[in-house]
C-alpha cells in the first residue's frame, strides 16, 4: 500500500484565519532540530530562559550534566523554580480573569470554567492542607481521584509545596492502589467519595478503604465530596473532607523553591517484569519538555482553549492536561466523561461549546468513534478546531483518515505523538504549521531529540543515507531535559532497563523503521508489554495476578491485534486439579486480573490448556501461543507439518508437538 503524504492544510498558513504557527516553514524546522541536537546546550539554555521563570537563575556552564552511559542525568542542577509558580501565579498576576480550566463534567451541560485566579486560591488552600497534615518538601503524596479539577489541584499543590505526588489511575484496583501507596511510601492519600463516567459509579473511596487496610504508612486521607452519597465510608479518626479543611485554610501559600533536580512526581507503569516501577520526574527539565513541546507542537497561542481527553492518572494527563498548557497559560479542558457517553457526539459537543482550538485523543476513541457512523460528527460545526492529536498506540492509517477528513474537514493539521511515560514529553512528532505528514507515522523527532535505530541482534546502530528503508529497535542517542531520572527506590533497575540493554543509548523499548524520506514509523513494543487502547501491561503483572488464584497453576499472557483496542490480552493458563466446568474457572481467572489490576486490563479470552509449549528446558513458546490466540493457525494446519512449520516457524524445540493441536483446538472452543 502507498501511503500519500498530506501538505500542512492552507487553512493553518493563512494569517487572516489562524495565527502564525511558531514554526511555520520545514526549513525553520529542520534548523531549530539541528541547532538543538548539535548544541543542545545553547538551546535549551535559550529555551528554559526564555519560557519559564526561575527563582534563581541555573548556571550557564552546568545546563546539561551527566549521560546514558551513566545514567547520571541531570539539567540546570544549579537552578531553582517552582513548578506551581510557573503553572499559576506568573498567569495569575498578569491575567487573573483568564481561564485556567473548563471541567466538563460527567452529565452533559454541567460544565464550570475556572480562572487563574481561582485556581492560585485553591491550590493555595490545598497546600497548605496538605502541610496541616504534615506533608513537607520531598515527602510522597498518593492520588486516587476521578478526572476532576481537584485531581490538578492536588497535584498543584504538592508542586508548590515541593512534595512528590504518586497519581494512581482512578481505574486501578485496591491491590494496584496498596502496590504503590507502599512502595512510595506515602503517608497521605487524596481520594474522593465517588467518581462518575460514562453514567456509571466508582466507588473511590471504598476501593481505598481496601488499599488503605493494608497500607500502614498512610496516616490521613483527604477525600474530595463528588456525589455526596451518604453511604460512603469514612473513619474519623483517620479521614478528613477535602471542603470541610479548604475552608478553614488561607488562600495564600509561599511555593517551596525548587532545584530543577529536585523530583516533582513518580508514575507507575509497566516494564516486561511484574512489579511496576515508579517512574521519577524532577521540577526542571520536566516542566521545560512540558512546556515547550505542548506550544510547537500544538501550536498554542494565547487565547487557545486546548483539550487532552486523557485521564490525569497517566502520564499524557500530567504533561498534556496539566503542567504542559497550565504552563503556556491558556485554557485547559479536564473532562470527566467517556466519547460515547451519552452518545458519539460526546467530544464534537464539547469542541462546539467550548470552542476548542485543540484536541488530543487516543487511536482507540478514535477508532471506536468513527466505528459508530460519520453522522455525529457531521452535525457539528468544530470550526474552532486547528490541531488534532493522537497519542498511546500506532495509529492506523484507516483512524488517521477519518479523523483527517471527517472531524478535521481538511483544514487541521493531524499530530500523531509518540512518547512515553519515561520520555516525559512528546519526542517523535509532526508539528503542525510545517511537517507534512503520512497517515500511521509518527514523522520526526521533536527539538533536542536525536533517534538511533539499533540492530536488536548485535546493538550496533543500523546506517542509514536515505537510499533505504531501515527497521531495528528505537533508542535516543542523547538526553533529552525531560527524560526519567530514575526509578523510585531503585536506581539499578532504571539502569537495567534503559541504559544497559544498549550501551550508550536510551532504550525506549518499541520497535521503529526510518523510511527514505526520513520519517520514523513505530512499530510497537519488542519487549513483553502489552498496549490495549493506550493501557501499558506486562504480560507478567497478568501472569502474577492470575496465579495467586488458588486454581491456576500456571499462566502466559500474549498481547493479539485488535481492531478497536489496539492490542488485546489472552491468557492460557493450566490448572492445579481437573474442573469439570472450564467455562466458570475462565471466568474466574478473568475476574482475578480485574480485580489485582483493574478493569482495564480484563483479559479478551482465558483459555484453559492441559500444558503450556515449554521446550525441553522449560522455556515457554509465547510465539506459538500469540499465533494461536490470533488465529493464525486453523486445524487444518495442525495435521500438515509443512503448515505448520510456515506459521509457526521451527518448533523441534518443543517437549511435546502434539500440544499445538491441542492448543489449537482450545483456542477454538474459547471461541
Ligand atoms: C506506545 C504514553 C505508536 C509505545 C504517552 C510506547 C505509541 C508506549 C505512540 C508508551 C504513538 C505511545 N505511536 N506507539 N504515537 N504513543 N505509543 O508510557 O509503545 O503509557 O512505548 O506513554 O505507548 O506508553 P505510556
Amino acid at each position: 500500500m502507498t501511503i500519500p503524504t498530506h501538505a500542512v492544510p492552507a487553512r493553518l498558513l493563512d494569517e487572516s484565519k489562524c495565527p502564525k504557527p511558531h514554526v511555520s516553514s520545514l526549513e525553520q524546522y529542520k534548523e531549530m532540530h539541528q541547532e538543538s541536537v548539535e548544541n543542545p546546550v545553547g538551546f535549551w539554555r535559550k529555551m528554559a530562559k526564555s519560557n519559564l521563570d526561575w527563582i534563581s537563575p541555573f548556571s550557564d556552564e552546568t545546563v546539561m550534566q551527566g549521560s546514558f552511559m551513566d545514567g547520571d542525568i541531570a539539567w540546570f542542577p544549579h537552578g531553582a523554580l517552582n513548578v506551581a509558580y510557573n503553572c499559576i501565579d506568573r498567569h495569575a498576576s498578569k491575567n487573573p480573569d483568564s481561564v485556567a480550566m473548563i471541567f466538563e463534567a460527567d452529565e452533559p451541560g454541567n460544565h464550570e470554567k475556572i480562572t487563574y485566579a481561582t485556581l492560585l486560591r485553591e491550590v493555595c488552600r490545598f497546600a497548605n492542607v496538605l502541610k496541616k497534615y504534615g506533608v513537607r518538601k520531598g515527602d510522597t503524596v498518593a492520588i486516587y481521584m476521578p478526572m476532576v479539577p481537584e485531581a490538578a489541584y492536588a497535584m498543584l499543590a504538592c508542586a508548590r509545596i515541593g512534595a512528590v505526588h504518586s497519581v494512581v489511575f482512578a481505574g486501578f484496583s485496591a491491590e494496584a492502589l496498596r502496590d504503590r501507596m507502599v512502595d512510595a511510601k506515602c503517608k497521605v492519600l487524596v481520594t474522593a467519595d465517588q467518581g462518575l463516567r460514562g453514567g456509571r459509579v466508582v466507588h473511590l473511596k471504598k476501593i481505598a478503604d481496601e488499599a488503605l487496610a493494608q497500607s500502614p504508612l498512610v496516616k490521613s486521607v483527604i477525600v474530595f465530596q463528588r456525589t455526596g452519597d451518604d453511604k460512603v465510608p469514612f473513619d474519623p479518626t483517620r479521614d478528613v473532607w477535602w471542603h470541610e479543611e479548604c475552608v478553614t485554610q488561607r488562600p495564600f501559600c509561599p511555593c517551596e523553591p525548587m532545584n530543577a533536580e529536585d523530583p516533582l512526581f513518580m508514575l507507575y507503569t509497566s516494564g516486561s517484569t511484574g512489579k511496576p516501577k515508579g517512574v521519577v520526574h524532577t521540577t526542571g527539565g520536566y516542566l521545560l519538555g512540558a512546556h515547550t513541546s505542548v506550544k510547537y507542537i500544538f501550536d498554542l497561542h494565547p487565547g487557545d482553549i486546548y483539550g487532552c481527553m486523557a485521564d490525569v492518572g497517566w502520564i499524557t494527563g500530567h504533561t498534556y492536561i496539566v503542567y504542559g498548557p497550565l504552563s503556556n497559560g491558556v485554557t485547559t479542558v479536564v473532562f470527566e466523561s467517556t466519547p460515547t457517553y451519552p452518545d458519539a457526539s460526546r467530544f464534537w459537543e464539547v469542541v462546539d461549546t467550548h470552542k476548542l482550538t485543540q484536541l488530543y485523543t487516543a487511536p482507540t476513541a478514535i477508532r471506536a468513534l468513527r466505528r459508530l457512523g460519520d453522522s455525529f460528527v457531521e452535525k457539528h460545526s468544530l470550526e474552532s478546531l486547528r490541531v488534532l492529536g493522537s497519542v498511546g498506540e500506532p495509529i492506523n492509517p484507516e483512524a488517521w483518515d477519518w479523523y483527517n477528513t471527517v472531524v478535521g474537514r481538511g483544514r487541521c493539521a493531524i499530530v500523531d505523538t509518540y512518547w512515553q511515560t519515561e520520555t516525559g514529553s512528546i519526542i517523535v512528532t509532526p508539528l503542525p504549521g510545517c511537517i507534512p505528514t503520512k497517515p500511521g507515522a509518527a514523522t520526526v523527532p521533536f527539538f533536542g531529540v536525536d533517534l538511533a535505530i539499533l540492530d536488536a541482534n548485535t546493538g550496533k546502530e543500523i546506517p542509514y543515507d536515505g537510499s533505504e528503508e531501515i527497521t531495528g529497535v528505537l533508542a535516543l542517542r542523547q538526553t533529552i531535559p525531560s527524560i526519567a531520572r530514575t526509578v523510585y527506590g531503585d536506581h539499578n533497575r532504571y539502569l537495567d532497563t534503559y541504559m544497559r540493554p544498549y550501551k550508550g543509548f536510551y532504550f525506549t523499548g518499541d520497535g521503529a523503521s526510518r523510511d527514505t524520506d526520513g520519517y520514523y514509523w513505530i512499530k510497537g513494543r519488542v519487549d513483553d508489554v502489552i498496549n490495549v487502547s493506550g493501557h501499558r501491561m506486562s504480560t507478567a503483572e497478568i501472569e502474577s495476578a492470575l496465579i495467586t488464584h488458588p486454581a491456576c497453576a500456571e499462566s502466559a499472557a500474549v498481547g493479539i491485534a485488535d481492531d478497536l483496542t489496539g492490542q488485546a490480552v489472552v491468557c492460557f493458563c493450566t490448572l492445579k486439579s481437573h474442573h469439570a466446568d472450564e467455562a466458570s474457572v475462565a471466568a474466574a481467572f478473568r475476574f482475578q486480573v480485574r480485580t489485582q489490576i483493574g478493569p482495564f486490563a480484563t483479559p479478551k479470552a482465558i483459555v484453559i490448556v492441559n500444558d503450556l509449549p515449554k521446550t525441553r528446558s522449560g522455556k515457554i513458546m509465547r510465539r506459538i501461543l500469540r499465533k494461536a490466540a490470533g488465529g493464525e493457525v486453523s486445524l487444518e494446519d495442525v495435521e500438515d507439518d509443512e503448515a505448520i512449520r510456515a506459521k509457526l516457524g521451527d518448533i523441534s524445540t518443543l517437549a511435546d508437538p502434539s500440544i499445538v493441536k491441542h492448543i489449537v483446538e482450545k483456542v477454538k472452543k474459547a471461541g
